[in-house]
C-alpha cells in the first residue's frame, strides 16, 4: 500500500519546475517559429542568390537571356549589407523564385502578405507575385506598382486559392529595365496573436498549451557560436527586421548531425520577440548568454580577460533592455518596439554548455558585474555537457565556492540510464545551489543519432526519472527536455519534442508526458512512500504526489515501467478530497510506438474516474504507463 501524507509540504514547488528550451536547431525559428515563407528574403546569405532560381537566366551568357539579379553589396556598418539588382531584357521570359524552407505551406482561403523595399524602378512599374505548384498552377497571386527611386516599403494582401506544402513564389516584372529589390518576404496574415509578420499560431499553440513556466532561449550550442566571431548577439536581434544582421546558423553543415547548407538565422525571431512570447505564454523568460567561450565542442576559441568587457556589458545591457525604464539606452529601443513597459526579466544564464578553469575564471566576472548592478537578477550558471566526471565535479564545486544560485545540467542519455536515475538528486546538497536540469531527452539510439526515435520507451521513461525531479523540488527549480522542435525536411538532431512539416505540426509521446507533468505540477510537494521508502523505481513502479493550493487538488504521478498491470491501493492521509477524481494516462503496450503527422495523438492522455473509499484508493496501472491521478479537496 502506497501511503500520502498531505499534513505537510515537504518543499514548494517552484513555478518555473517544467518549462521550454528553445533553440534555432533543426529549423525551429527560420523555417518553423517565425512564420516568414521566403528563404533568404535579403539576400544575405554567403551565397547571396541561395534560395532563388532565375529558369530563364544564365549568368555565363554576359546577361542576353530575358533578365538577371545581381547583388549589390554595401560596405558600410549596416546590418542588411544586400540588395538585388534586376535587369530585364526581355520582361516575358524572366523569372525569378524563392523556394521556400523546403517550399511553402499555404492554406486555402488563408490571407497572405507579400512585402518588399523597391528603389529606382527604371522601365518597371509593376511587379507581379503568385504563388505556384510545381507545375507552375497558380494558387495565389497579386501585384505591387512601384513608383519611387528611393527605398520604400510596399505590400499586398491576397487570399490563397488552394492549399498546398510545398508551394514556391514566383516574382515576375512588367515592362524592360532595372529595378532594386531587397526584403522580399511573404507570411500569413493568420499568425499568434495576430501579430504583422510574427509567429506560426499552431507551434506557439502546443507551446503555450504546455503552460511553461519558463521559456529559456536562444539555445543551446547557437548562443557560443562556432566561433566566438559567429556567436550569437542579442543587439544584433533587435530593431527594424529589415536592420538586423543575419547570421549562419551553428547547425549549418559541419559539427551537425545533418547537412543543411541553406541554414541561416535572420533573427526574424529575436530577443524582443521571445520575451514577448514568453510573456504572451505567462514564461518566465530566461536568456542565455555567451561566456566568451565558442562552442567547446568546436573551436572553444576564448576571449582573452582583458578583452571580455563587451561580453558583459551585453550582459548587463540586456536586463535594461528588459528591465530598464523607457529613457535609458536600452530600455528606449524596446519601448520604440512596441513594449514600454519592463518585461520584468528576473534569470539570465551564463555560459551554456561550458566547462574547466576558463569557464569559472569567467564566469566569475560577469557574476560580479551582474551581482553589483542588478543583485535583484538570478544568474544560471552552467557545468558543461555530461552530468558526471571531472570537469563536472570541478565546476560544482567551484561554483559552489562562489554561491552560484543555479547551475544547469544536461543529459542525453539511454531510456534506461532514465529508469535507473530517479534518484540522481535524493542526495543532492541542499544547502548549495539549485538545479536547472535545462536540457535531457532520452536517445534510443545514442546521442543525436539520426536514427533515434521519439517513441514510448524514451518518453515513459523520462517520466519515470520526472517524478525522481518532482520529488526533489526543493533543490530542482527548473527542468526542459531538448531539443524543442525539428522540421520533418530541415532537422539535424533527433529525438525532437515537437516535428512539424509546413502545414501541419505535433507533439511527440514525449511532449504529452512534459505537458502533463506540467500541468499537474501542484505547489507543494507532499510524501509517497511504499514501506516508508520513496518509490524510485523498486517494482517498476515510480512515483510522486503533490497539492496545488491554488487549484485546490492532491495530484499523484504513478509510472508503471513493467509489462504487466499493477493494483496499486493508496492511502491518503490529512486532507478530505471529493469521492471522485481523474486519471489521466498515456500508455501503449508497444514500447516502439510512436506519434506521427498521419496519428499525431496515437498516444496521448486518455482520462478516466476514479473513486475514494474514505482515504482509501486502488487502481490497475496498465503496463507501460504513465498515470496522473486528481482529486479535488474539500
Ligand atoms: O539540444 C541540442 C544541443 O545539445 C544544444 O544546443 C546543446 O546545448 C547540447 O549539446
Amino acid at each position: 500500500e502506497l501511503k500520502i501524507d498531505a499534513t505537510k509540504s515537504l518543499a514548494k514547488i517552484q513555478p518555473t519546475m517544467y518549462g521550454i528550451f528553445f533553440e534555432d536547431i533543426n529549423f525551429a525559428a527560420d523555417g518553423g517559429l517565425y512564420a516568414e515563407k521566403v528563404k533568404n528574403r535579403s539576400f544575405e546569405f554567403e551565397l547571396p542568390k541561395m534560395g532563388w532560381i532565375e529558369p530563364d537566366s544564365d549568368r555565363h551568357s554576359f546577361n542576353k537571356n530575358s533578365g538577371i539579379a545581381k547583388i549589390v553589396r554595401y560596405q558600410d556598418e549596416s546590418g542588411n549589407h544586400n540588395f538585388a539588382r534586376i535587369t530585364i531584357n526581355d520582361a516575358s521570359g524572366y523569372k525569378l523564385i524563392n523556394e521556400g524552407y523546403r517550399g511553402m505551406g499555404i492554406k486555402e482561403n488563408a490571407e497572405y502578405r507579400i512585402s518588399i523595399q523597391a528603389a529606382q524602378p527604371k522601365g518597371i512599374e509593376k511587379i507581379n507575385f503568385k504563388l505556384i505548384d510545381e507545375s507552375g498552377n497558380v494558387i495565389g497571386k497579386t501585384s505591387i506598382s512601384v513608383d519611387s527611386d528611393s527605398w520604400k516599403t510596399y505590400e499586398s494582401v491576397f487570399t490563397a486559392t488552394k492549399t498546398l506544402e510545398k508551394a514556391r513564389l514566383e516574382v515576375t516584372f512588367e515592362g524592360n529595365g532595372a529595378i532594386d529589390l531587397d526584403m522580399i518576404s511573404l507570411f500569413p496574415v493568420d499568425t499568434w496573436k495576430g501579430r504583422k509578420n510574427g509567429l506560426r499560431k499552431d507551434l506557439v499553440q502546443l507551446l503555450d498549451d504546455m503552460d511553461p513556466g519558463f521559456l529559456r532561449f536562444p539555445g543551446g550550442c547557437i548562443v557560443e557560436g562556432r566561433t566566438l566571431e559567429k556567436r550569437y548577439q542579442w543587439k544584433k536581434t533587435v530593431g527594424p527586421a529589415e536592420d538586423r544582421e543575419i547570421l549562419v546558423n551553428r547547425w549549418n553543415t559541419e559539427f551537425s548531425h545533418r547537412l543543411t547548407p541553406d541554414y541561416y538565422q535572420s533573427f526574424g525571431l529575436g530577443y524582443f520577440e521571445y520575451f514577448q512570447l514568453a510573456e504572451d505564454m505567462g514564461a518566465e523568460a530566461l536568456p542565455i548568454l555567451g561566456v566568451g567561450i565558442a562552442c567547446q565542442f568546436n573551436t572553444g576559441e576564448l576571449v582573452p580577460m582583458e578583452d571580455l568587457d563587451p561580453y558583459v556589458e551585453d550582459a548587463i545591457d540586456l536586463i535594461q533592455f528588459a528591465n530598464g525604464s523607457v529613457d535609458s539606452e536600452w530600455g528606449k529601443i524596446r519601448a520604440e518596439m512596441g513594449h514600454p513597459e519592463p518585461f520584468n526579466l528576473k534569470y539570465i544564464g551564463i555560459g551554456n554548455e561550458q566547462w574547466g578553469p576558463e569557464y569559472i575564471e569567467r564566469y566569475k566576472v560577469f557574476q560580479t558585474a551582474i551581482q553589483e548592478k542588478y543583485p535583484e537578477i538570478t544568474i544560471v550558471s552552467g557545468s558543461g555537457p555530461f552530468p558526471e566526471g571531472d570537469y563536472f565535479e570541478y565546476g560544482w564545486e567551484q561554483l559552489k565556492k562562489l554561491d552560484a544560485a543555479i547551475i544547469d545540467e544536461h543529459y542525453y542519455k539511454p531510456p534506461k540510464w532514465f529508469r535507473e536515475n530517479a534518484t540522481r538528486y535524493d542526495d543532492y546538497d541542499r544547502n548549495g545551489p539549485k538545479v536547472f536540469a535545462g536540457e535531457y531527452a532520452a536517445q534510443s539510439v545514442a546521442i543525436a543519432s539520426p536514427d533515434n526515435k521519439n517513441n514510448w520507451e524514451t518518453a515513459m521513461s523520462e517520466a519515470a526519472f520526472m517524478t525522481g525531479l518532482e520529488r526533489n523540488a526543493d533543490v530542482v527549480h527548473l527542468t526542459s527536455y531538448a531539443p524543442l522542435m525539428a522540421h520533418k525536411e530541415g532537422w539535424q538532431w533527433t529525438p525532437d519534442l515537437i516535428w512539424f512539416d509546413n502545414l501541419s505540426s505535433y507533439g511527440t509521446p514525449n511532449y504529452y508526458v512534459q505537458k502533463l507533468f506540467a500541468n499537474n505540477s501542484g505547489t507543494d510537494l507532499l510524501k509517497i512512500t511504499e514501506n516508508k521508502k520513496a518509490l524510485t523505481g523498486q517494482k517498476e513502479l515510480y512515483a510522486s504526489a503533490v497539492r496545488d493550493t491554488d487549484k485546490n487538488e492532491i495530484i499523484i504521478k504513478l509510472v508503471n515501467t513493467s509489462s504487466s498491470e499493477k493494483e496499486i491501493e493508496m492511502d491518503i492521509k490529512g486532507v478530505r478530497l471529493n469521492e471522485s477524481g481523474e486519471m489521466l494516462t498515456l500508455q501503449t503496450s508497444d514500447l516502439s510506438a510512436e506519434n506521427s503527422f498521419e496519428k499525431p495523438k496515437n498516444i496521448s492522455p486518455q482520462t478516466q474516474n476514479v473513486k475514494l473509499k474514505g482515504r482509501e484508493l486502488e487502481v490497475d496501472l496498465k503496463p507501460y504507463s504513465v498515470n496522473i491521478i486528481k482529486f479535488k479537496i474539500n
